[in-house]
């Protein structure tokens, strides 16, 4: 037995997959998409093939000539699922499983009209990231291997449907009112890179190879939002060589979507909360672009390795924000990141072994460990070896790496040897073995500074005491805002609060980082006239990055608690699965209310 990652049952001493046909029919009546995964080997073999599978229920596997194959499905583990153990006929070169998935599959989030931007139609998405494609096919859900793959899928009119693969054609479906949709992805991907969405969609172009779907509803304005989506690709490109994906299109989500992101290849999925009309959070975009060289091109071998994934993402997104809107901004989005690894420092606590950049996630979910801390530790680590190597050679360095582990998933320990490859003693110069194996941040982290910077937190740590003009309010691009927002104490008292919601215009603000923002102090400050605009946001919102905050900040409250309770009662059903965890943890660490 060889299993390489923690989190799959794939055996590297087994046959790989190299090849997946998938043919999908979608049933919102039931919330189950019934289908045929046909995985095709990279040698005709025997024996046994270990896949994942999770809340799948597996009805029949055979040959591609139809010759049955036995198979055995395990107990349920509660992270890794059942493995499915197929056993082989000598010469198999591919072998096809029936199969239907169970609503509660935790890749797929079946989302009622209601909750969607038309309120006519369902919507159906999946995030397979990192551990849930097992719930969507059966497969070695591993970032592994890699294979390509295309797709049929089957849904009802109007539906459409998108996945991360270039479009194959569509048709009319073989029963009546259905729709056939035909998908190629001729770039191998790991399995958490296979994506799937079905609605009511439109598309706009937005460039020579970038086009937005969104209902309908939200097109025009997902259109405009990411309008400049060309010239970052061309930025980028400069940056990090050509665009290896052919075409980069972006699918506007409804809000329930968990992340901000999700950098599924050919087909970006967002969420709608960046929509704040005036192009202010497309850093989002900046970033799962990155992943199309750093994570996509190269990724983690599996979630151990997750800061290789992530954190050159972030040094590689803020690269790109130096390209296009120069040092100044990029300064502040270091400062932005600092706070959320502050945060995620503060909540594992510093000497927790989830703040090492590799971890050991054995018995682990890894949806529990996830925190900014690959991120945020991850992009200061590489920042520190690009300024020590200095930026040239560091530069080339990439190009070397990007170019040597294309289409491949790498360990901390790959990444080193290659580091010390190319730039010898580098790694022992910048204590590398202290960055990525032990906890907390090191001291020569590297520190990001400007006087406009620290101009805008020293204002803000002065507040209530010192107010800022209205005049410099004005002046402020809405990152500068979040700077100081995110600076000002955790909780004033009303008349500051409502000084600040009057002056800076916060409860109605279009952008949610910054609204959000608001609504932490406002909630942790127990002030009651942004109670209205909070709740809608834990009505509308699944994003949980920031469900963890407001949840987190009405917890210092008796008032603010049992309004927390109560909306999450009520909204937890239409949360996405991660979502409601997220938020029932951290409701279930406040302290008892006493009747007040
Ligand atoms: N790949 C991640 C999202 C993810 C990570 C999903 C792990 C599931 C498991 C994506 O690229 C991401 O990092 N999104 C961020 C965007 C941000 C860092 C600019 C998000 O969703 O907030
Ligand atoms: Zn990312």
């Amino acid at each position: 037995m060889a299993r390489l990652d923690p989190h799959s049952h794939a055996d590297a001493a087994q046959p790989r997959v190299r090849h997946a046909r998938l043919r999908l029919s979608v049933d919102f009546g039931s919330s189950r998409i019934a289908g045929r995964a046909t995985l095709v080997l990279d040698q005709p073999s025997g024996g046994l093939l270990d896949l994942d599978s999770k809340a799948l229920e597996i009805q029949d596997a055979s040959t591609g000539s139809g010759t049955p194959v036995p198979f055995e499905v395990g107990p349920d583990e509660a992270i890794l699922g059942r493995r499915v153990r197929l056993t082989l006929p000598e010469g198999t070169r591919e072998v096809s499983l029936s199969y239907a998935t169970a609503p509660d599959a935790p890749a797929l989030q079946w989302l009622s009209p209601e909750q969607t931007a038309g309120g006519a139609h369902p919507f159906l998405f999946s995030q397979c990231q990192p551990i849930h494609a097992r719930s969507l096919a059966p497969l070695a859900d591993t970032a592994r291997t890699r294979f390509t793959y295309e797709a049929e899928v089957e849904v009802e009119e109007p539906l459409s449907v998108v996945m991360s693969a270039g479009p194959a054609g569509e048709e009319r479906g073989a029963r009546p009112g259905t729709r056939v949709f035909r998908f190629r992805m001729p770039q191998p991907i790991p399995s958490y890179l296979l994506a799937l969405a079905v609605g009511r969609l439109e598309s706009r172009d937005l460039g020579p190879r970038s086009r937005v779907f969104a209902e309908p509803e939200t097109v025009e304005s997902a259109a405009h939002e990411f309008a400049e989506t060309e010239a970052m690709i061309a930025r980028a490109e400069t940056l990090f060589g050509p665009y290896d994906w052919d075409r980069y299109d972006m699918l506007v989500l409804p809000p329930s979507f968990p992340y901000g992101g999700m950098e599924n290849p050919r087909m970006t999925f967002l969420t709608p909360t960046l929509l704040a009309g005036d192009r202010s959070l497309v850093d989002v975009v900046a970033h799962e672009l990155a992943h199309s060289w750093t994570g996509n091109l190269v990724t983690n071998a599996d979630m151990e390795h997750f800061w290789l994934n992530e954190g050159f993402t972030v040094w590689a997104e803020r690269r790109l924000l130096e390209a296009l809107h120069g040092e100044e901004a990029t300064v502040l989005a270091w400062a932005i990141g600092e706070k959320a690894l502050e945060e995620s420092m503060e909540r594992f606590g510093e000497g927790s072994r989830f703040t090492c950049l590799r971890t050991d996630l054995a018995g682990t979910d890894p949806d529990d460990a996830f925190s900014s801390i690959p991120y945020e530790k991850g992009a200061r680590f590489v920042n520190l070896l690009e300024r020590t190597a200095g930026r040239p050679r560091f530069d080339r360095f990439m190009r070397e790496y990007m170019a040597r582990f294309r289409f491949t998933s790498i360990t901390t320990e790959e990444f080193l040897a290659f580091l010390e490859e190319r730039l010898p003693g580098l790694a022992a110069q910048v204590d590398a073995k202290a960055w990525l194996y032990e906890p907390g941040l090191p001291g020569n982290a590297p520190v990001f500074r400007s006087a406009r910077l620290e101009g805008l937190v020293a204002l803000a740590k002065a507040f209530p005491g010192e107010r800022p003009s209205s005049g410099s309010i004005a002046d402020w691009n809405p990152a500068e805002t979040l700077v100081y927002l995110q600076n000002v104490p955790r909780e004033i008292d009303r008349d500051a609060c409502a000084w600040l919601d009057a002056a800076m215009g916060l409860t109605t603000k279009g952008n949610y980082e910054i609204l959000v923002e608001w609504l932490t102090v406002a909630a942790g400050s127990d002030y009651a006239p942004a109670f209205g605009r909070l709740e809608e946001v834990l009505r509308r919102v699944g994003r949980m990055k920031y469900l963890r905050p407001l949840y987190g900040a009405m917890g210092r409250h008796p008032r603010t608690r049992a309004l927390a309770r109560q909306v999450f009662a009520e909204a937890a059903p239409r949360y996405h699965v991660l979502s409601r965890r997220v938020a029932s943890s951290v409701i279930e660490k406040y302290p008892e209310t006493t009747a007040s």
